[in-house]
């Protein structure tokens, strides 16, 4: 009979149970669990609760179970209810009738609110290490490609020389905001449910400042109803990934666009593509596909963790079960993402040459030519209009405006010089684009020196 079996009369049957039960996915959590349980027996004993004496056999069949389950001496069982009843029935087994003490005062609902913010709070780190190494390999790889020309897009059409250092930049940037997110996100979850009871806290003398501090929270959560409600935390976190998946799926929407057969941009190392099963010359860069079809899924998580809880009445209700298999599935998405991702990175090749080649076609130097009139003293829009019809002229004449012959240019205004060459230049372009934040080798290595002391790497 189950645990809470007192009145009823019946076995729950079968189906019902396999239905109810979630340890097929909370058994993950059976190290916070015992954690939480250790802290909550610690607790019970020295506000002598329960005796000093019955307090260490709990902890040190805790312990035990801990040790056992660790080395696979001891297997879930798959009956369980969950994860709680499972580890209560086996404490039971091994402790007797002092097992049955472990429970005073506590509540599966305070108890799982607990398990899972312990479980997640470990998950965040392990998320962050991973964007932060992220961050780290962009950095490397930016630092060999301050020099190396490449074309800015808007609407995917040719807009601004920029370099392939300035772009990656931009990612990490992206990225460090997602640290803050994760940080905040850790930082506001981190208050303890422990003592909130079922509902209504608890008529015991118990001490949730001591527990609290046991686990490492910096506070009791103030409100009993609202410490065995409260998901807000899930939702956070799901949307934090949310927005590491977005940034991760619009790289690698790029990366598949670079190494087409039109880009040619960077070459994926043969390690990290597939080929195809019928066509012999095909290279997919099937993990960036994967990343942007995951993401798809972590956005589904944050959709059912918010749908789930929005029509909840205080306090807990079984549909809050449905929280773990969701906040579980994106964060194991996302580790996964970016565990594929960053070697992907470490080992993809990026041609130069095409980057340049690219940035000699569509006129990206445009704008650079209207400037030149600028500061030659003409206002902006006469100067962009004139560049455009000279790129009108070019596109007539299959030229570019570096070929473009001086009398063309002198028959718009006689402010063309010669030294107009130089400044459409492609290389001058980006070099003159030293406002802070562009793309100049100057300003980027500005951005390179406060990320790298951001992420605390040498510079
Ligand atoms: N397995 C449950 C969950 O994940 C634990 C809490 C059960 N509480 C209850 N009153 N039935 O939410």
């Amino acid at each position: 009979m189950a645990l809470w079996a007192g009145r009823f009369s019946k076995e729950i049957d079968a189906g019902v149970n396999t239905f109810n039960s979630s340890i097929a996915f909370d058994a993950r959590m059976y190290r916070h669990d015992i954690q939480g349980s250790i802290a909550h027996a610690t607790m019970l004993g020295d506000c002598e609760i329960i005796t000093k004496e019955d307090s260490a056999q709990l902890v040190t069949g805790l312990e035990g179970i801990l040790a056992d389950l660790d080395s696979g001496a001891l297997e879930f069982d798959p009956n369980a209810e969950d994860i709680h009843m499972f580890v209560e029935a086996e404490l039971t087994r091994r402790c007797g009738d002092v097992g049955k003490r472990l429970h005073t005062s506590r509540s599966r609902n305070d108890q799982v609110a607990l398990d899972l913010r312990l479980y997640l709070r470990d998950e965040i780190q392990a998320v962050r290490e991973l964007v932060e190494k992220l961050c780290k390999t962009l950095v490397t790889l930016a630092q060999q490609h301050t020099e190396t020309v490449m074309p800015g897009y808007t609407h995917l059409q040719c807009a601004q020389p920029v370099t392939f250092a300035h772009h990656l930049l931009a990612y990490v940037q992206m990225f460090l905001r997602d640290l803050g997110r994760l940080d905040d996100t850790a930082k506001r979850m981190n208050e303890c449910p422990l003592g909130s009871g079922a509902l209504a806290g608890t008529t015991y003398h118990i001490d949730r400042k001591q527990t609290a501090s046991l686990l490492g929270f910096d506070a009791p959560m103030a409100n009993s109803l609202d410490g065995v409600s409260d998901r807000d935390y899930c939702i956070e976190l799901a949307d934090a990934l949310s927005l590491i998946m977005m940034h991760l799926s619009r790289f690698s929407e790029e990366i598949i666009l670079w190494c087409s057969w039109e880009f040619k941009f960077i070459e994926l190392d043969d390690a990290f593509a597939t080929g195809s099963s019928i066509m012999p010359q095909k290279k997919n860069p099937d993990i960036t596909e994967l990343i942007r079809g995951k993401t798809a899924r972590v956005y589904g998580d944050l959709q059912t963790l918010l749908t789930m809880m929005k029509g909840l009445p205080l306090a807990y209700n079984k549909d809050m079960q449905e929280d773990k298999e969701a906040i579980f599935d994106a964060v194991d998405n996302v580790k996964l993402c970016l565990e594929t991702f960053i070697p992907m990175l470490e080992t993809m090749r990026v041609n130069r040459d095409n980057m340049r080649a690219a940035v000699a076609k569509g006129f990206i130097n445009a704008t650079d030519c209207a400037d030149y009139l600028v500061k030659k003293g003409m206002p902006f829009r006469d100067a962009y209009k004139i560049s455009g019809t000279l790129v009108a002229q070019c596109i007539e004449q299959g030229l570019t405006l570096e070929t473009l012959p001086l009398e063309q240019y002198q028959k718009m205004t006689p402010l063309f010089t010669e030294d107009v060459y130089a400044a459409i230049n492609l290389e001058t372009c980006v070099r003159g684009r030293v406002s802070e934040g562009g793309p100049s080798p100057d300003a980027v290595a500005q951005q390179l020196g406060a990320v790298k002391a951001r992420l605390g790497m040498e510079s």
